[in-house]
This record gives C-alpha cells, structure tokens and sequence, in this order.
C-alpha cells in the first residue's frame, strides 16, 4: 500500500512482552504491507527525563537490537535513531511558533508527567507533542502506529499540519491517524494481577524479550492468583482475568479451553497453569533471545544498518524541510 507510516518508541531500555503485541509486531506486518515505513529510536524525546548519557546510548542500541531481533528488516523499511536526522530539529523549531501555550498545558500525559515529576517541569515535556507531531509530519504519514495512550498525541499532530496549511494557504500536510490491526490494541496484562505490563511497575511485573529461560519460569510461577473458585462459572476477579489472557496470548487456543473449564469446574491447578504459560513463553522467545544475542555481538553490522536508516530517513525529511522553508519564506 502506498500510505506513508511513521512511528517511534522512546529507548527506555529492554522491551517487555508488552512492547512486543503492543508495537513491534504491528511494524514488523507494516514492513510488509507498506512500501514507505519508517521506524525509528526516538533518542530526543528521552532527553526530557535527564538520562544518563551512557545508558542512553546503550539503551538506543539496545531497542536496534531488539527491533532487528523482532524481524524489522533495515530493506523493507526505514530504521532510523531520531537524533541522527537533524531536519528534525530544524523543523520542531520552526513548529514550536505553531503550538500554543494554552493547547500544550492542557495535554493529559503533560498534566500527568508535571504530578509525578515536580522537580523536572522542563520545556521539552511542555513541547513533546510537537516534537512527536514532526516526527509523523516530516514525512508526511498517513498512518501511526500506536497504542491507546498517544492517540491524542496524533490528533495534536493533525491540528499543528492543518494550522500550517491555514496558515501559510497551501495544502501540504496531510492528516496522520492512529492505527492498529483488529478492533483493539493487545494489552499485555502485568504478571502482578493489576493492569497492563509496564516497566514502572518494576522488574518482576514484566517479561523481556532477552530474559533467559530460568528467570521467565521464576517471574510467571511468582503471577499473582488468588485462591480458587470456590463456586462453578464463578466471575474472575482482575488477576485471574489478567492470567487468562497471558494465556490467550502465549498458548494454543485448546490449552486455553482446558484451563477455562477447568477453573469453571472448580478443579484448576494455578501452578499447572502457570507451568505451561512459561514453557509456551519460552518456546515463543527462544528466537527473539537468539536473534538478540547475535546482534549485541555485531557492531559492524548495527553500525551498517544505522547508517543505512540514517541515509534514507534523511532523504525524505530534507525534502520537507526544503519545502517547509520555502513555504515559510526561509529562503
Ligand atoms: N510518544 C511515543 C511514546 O511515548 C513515542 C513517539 C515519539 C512516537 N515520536 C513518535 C510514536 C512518533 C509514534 C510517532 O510511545
């Protein structure tokens, strides 16, 4: 298809199972469908937290790895570290004169990051959304994939396009919207009964895709349950639920059916359950932890496939900046 897609994921280090259903797979199809896809390390954006240098940059060649790893292929699609294209800071200056205080403040995710960091209130973390807005826009993406939370994100991204094109009269940004495949994003549920997987919860909550057999055993069989059913086709509270749809996820549809009628019986064996998360979780990630461990040990070839996402991400952000600074009267 010839949609433009564009998306990112900040380097926060290892990627859990989450980031996997949540966004990895999804790109890895997209290489597929689509001609022009762009993914990319958004290295800039972590620097609103203060990170520090080295894990930084440890942590941005850790999500190449792990990307490779998963299948994104540097000949199918553009895999590129953010901070390795500076058109597009050039063009988040430029954007910055687009965005208003009063929109940006109101943004939810800002709201919440001002709350649980007070100390650390920085103009980056006012202006993520315009950083992120020129991320899709730079190369005018029709598609995003996302996941629930950056939704508004994208609709910001639509007003900041629309208001370039109102107000400098051309029709030159189009509208990007979120996307996904099926009706709903997977949510990966945390292994501590409450919620989705998600690295702040700590690191006993979460399965990374490098994880070793041994510590995949120990952090599925510690997944909080409860006591049992005491009653047939009894409801499932949230960490039975949660363990379900782990299930769902890893498992052969018939195991899934088995352990259903079981607890709808009363006769379920969490630790029987749990056993067979970890051994399909583990047959599952086998290739992913291999693929890993490959490329952690070739810099050549990470350096190669940097460079080469560089070139071409490059080559579509100059030209619309070219085209940015003519429009504004930059020439
Ligand atoms: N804000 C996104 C997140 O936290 C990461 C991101 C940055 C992104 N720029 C983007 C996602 C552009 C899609 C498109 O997950």
């Amino acid at each position: 298809m010839k949609d433009i897609v564009v998306s990112g994921v900040r380097p926060t280090g290892k990627q859990h199972l989450g980031n996997y259903y949540g966004a990895v797979t999804n790109f890895v199809k997209m290489q597929y469908e689509y001609s022009n896809a762009y993914f990319f390390v958004a290295d800039l954006h972590s620097l609103t937290t203060h990170p520090n240098p080295e894990n930084l940059s440890l942590n941005v060649k850790q999500t190449l790895i792990e990307y490779l790893a998963c299948g994104l292929d540097p000949d199918k699609c553009t895999l590129y570290v953010q901070s390795d294209v500076p058109q597009i800071s050039e063009l988040y200056l430029i954007f910055n004169m687009l965005a208003y205080l009063g929109e940006l403040e109101k943004v939810p995710t800002f709201k919440e990051k001002v709350r649980d960091n007070p100390n650390n209130i920085n103009a980056g973390l006012l202006t993520y959304p315009v950083l992120m807005a020129v991320d899709i826009l730079i190369h005018n993406a029709k598609k995003v994939p996302v996941g629930k939370d950056q939704m508004q994100h994208i609709e910001m991204t639509r007003n900041f396009g629309n208001r370039f094109n109102h107000i400098y009269k051309v029709d030159y940004f189009s509208e990007p919207h979120g996307f996904y495949y099926g009706e709903a994003p997977v949510s990966v549920p945390s292994l501590d009964g409450i919620g989705k997987m998600s690295k702040s919860k700590g690191e006993n909550t979460c399965i990374y895709l490098a994880d070793e057999p041994d510590a995949i055993r120990k952090k599925v069989m510690k997944a909080t349950t409860d006591n049992g059913p005491t009653e047939p086709n009894q409801p499932k509270n949230e960490a039975i639920e949660n363990i379900f749809n782990l299930m769902k996820i890893v498992s052969a549809p018939e195991t899934l059916n088995a352990f259903d009628e079981a607890y709808n019986n009363c006769n379920i064996r969490y630790g029987d359950m749990k056993k067979q998360i970890a051994d399909d979780m583990i047959e599952f990630l086998k290739p992913i932890r291999e693929n890993i461990e490959r490329f952690k040990n070739d810099d050549t070839l990470l350096q190669k496939v940097r460079n080469q996402g560089k070139e071409k991400a490059i080559e579509s952000a100059s030209k619309t900046l070219k085209d940015v600074r003519e429009i504004i009267g930059l020439k």
